[in-house]
């Protein structure tokens, strides 16, 4: 495998260009042409087949398929249906969904609305984390414009649909971006996970029928649906179809956003080559391949391909697609701590096992730590590991255990050391 050098961004074909993100911009460039071909020529149904077709599976770190997630979204129903875009980025290493807010928030927008169509919905709402205020205001600013050139309101682009579109401050916690989490605290709520099922598409929002998606997944809708879902899936491998944003951070020298077609480069390429490795004079020991909730890689694994699949059979995620690397300048410990304090303090407390287990653990990699930990307190950790995996209510503390496993299965002499 080498790095495809040679491919055009499409997530990220204006980043950095800060006017691209107006509506002028978008409308020159082709935008809202998906749409407009959305509404006129094609029914809802002929949308959620074309991205079914298209296999586009989520972006927002579970990869669920977007356009089966839209199927299962009631037809015969009163009640009123809705779009949520998850734009709470909370996921640690994750910065994806900023640049397409920042330069390109009309792709996203339009993918919203196409949605929306497909769905039957009168109403988006978009949940973006208060943190980013700057593409709060871009959004405000870029909806506003829609409004007066009647792509939003009532009849858009003249046809018989009608479409509104909000914006919601999220509410600075992690679990907020976990959908259900997050429906709680767009109804004013506190945040913390529904009991599934029902799921979302049947009773989501006010519960009513709701469609959540993320950022960047809809930032592919407008591609599949104006150029067809058999171009799309020239991108990606025949399962992993599609681009995806790599966010790479944490010790290599060019961190940022880079875009590639999934399944086209390895982790090690991305690492080495495009981020250009780590620090002189440090050595690489491992990465998260997919935000904090992904189960960590080493170094003899790094030729593992950047696709949904590939990394499921190495027992991680592709997750957000957040790659955090890590190097010798802390010990494996150190980097486990650190992990496991999120978890803990981002634990809404709903259930037992993470509530109490999270700081459980959180609190025998502090002895470990500092040197006073015992081969007990080794075995006591991955006990309440396995105590807490596949017990909680929804996957944040699932995540806490089992990628805490991961660094005891992959680091296990920096353990052993750090006990005797
Ligand atoms: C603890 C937790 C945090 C999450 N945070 C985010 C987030 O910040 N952004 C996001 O899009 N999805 C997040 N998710 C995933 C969402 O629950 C959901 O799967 C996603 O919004 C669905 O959109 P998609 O199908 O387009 O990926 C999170 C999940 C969990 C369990
Ligand atoms: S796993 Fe943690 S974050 Fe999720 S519901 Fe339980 S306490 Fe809350």
């Amino acid at each position: 495998m080498s790095v495809p050098r040679d491919y055009r961004p499409l997530l990220l074909r204006n980043q950095g260009n800060e006017k691209a993100r107006h509506l002028d911009y978008y409308l020159a460039h082709g935008g809202y042409t998906a749409l407009k071909k959305a509404l006129f020529e094609m029914t809802p149904k002929d949308v959620i087949q074309e991205v079914m077709a298209s296999n586009l599976r989520g972006r927002g770190g579970a990869g669920f398929p977007t356009g089966l997630k839209w199927s299962f979204v009631p037809k015969d129903t009163d009640k009123p249906k809705y779009v949520v875009v998850n734009a709470d980025e909370g996921e640690p290493g994750t910065f994806k969904d900023r640049d397409i807010l920042r330069f390109d928030p009309h792709l996203m927008m339009e993918g919203a609305l196409i949605a929306a169509y497909a769905i039957g919905a009168r109403e988006t709402y978009i949940y973006i984390r208060a943190e980013y205020y700057a593409e709060y205001r871009i959004l405000l600013e870029e909806i506003e414009a829609a409004y007066k050139k009647r792509i939003l309101g009532q009849s858009v682009l003249g046809s018989n649909f009608d479409h509104d579109m909000y914006v919601f401050l999220g509410a600075g916690a992690y679990i907020c971006g976990e959908e259900t989490a997050l429906l709680e605290s767009l109804e004013g709520k506190q945040g913390q996970p529904r009991l599934r099922p029902p799921y979302p598409a049947t009773h989501g929002l006010y519960g009513c029928p709701t469609v959540v998606n993320n950022v960047e997944t809809l930032a592919n809708v407008p591609f599949i649906i104006e150029k067809g879902a058999q171009w799309y899936t020239q991108f990606g491998t025949e399962k992993s179809t599609g681009p995806k944003i790599f966010s790479i951070s944490g010790a290599v020298q060019k961190p940022g956003n880079y875009e590639f077609p999934l399944g086209s480069l390895t982790l090690g390429e991305l690492i080495y080559e495009v981020a250009q490795g780590g620090p002189p004079g440090r050595k690489i020991i491992g990465a998260f391949p997919g935000g904090i909730s992904a189960p960590v890689l080493t170094p003899e694994e790094f030729d593992t391909p950047l696709d949904y699949e590939s990394l499921a059979a190495k027992k991680t995620m592709l997750g957000s697609g957040a790659v955090m690397v890590m190097d010798d300048t802390f010990s494996p410990v150190t980097y486990a701590r650190r992990m496991v304090q999120f978890f803990s303090h981002e634990s809404c407390g709903k259930c037992t096992p993470c509530r109490e287990g999270v700081p459980w653990l959180l609190k025998i990699l502090r002895k470990i730590e500092a040197g006073k930990g015992t081969q007990h307190d080794l075995q006591l950790l991955r006990n309440v590991a396995d105590g807490i995996e596949g017990t909680t209510f929804c996957p944040l503390g699932h995540s806490a255990a089992v990628v805490l496993k991961s660094f005891l299965d992959k680091f296990p002499e920096a353990f052993e050391a750090a006990v005797k």
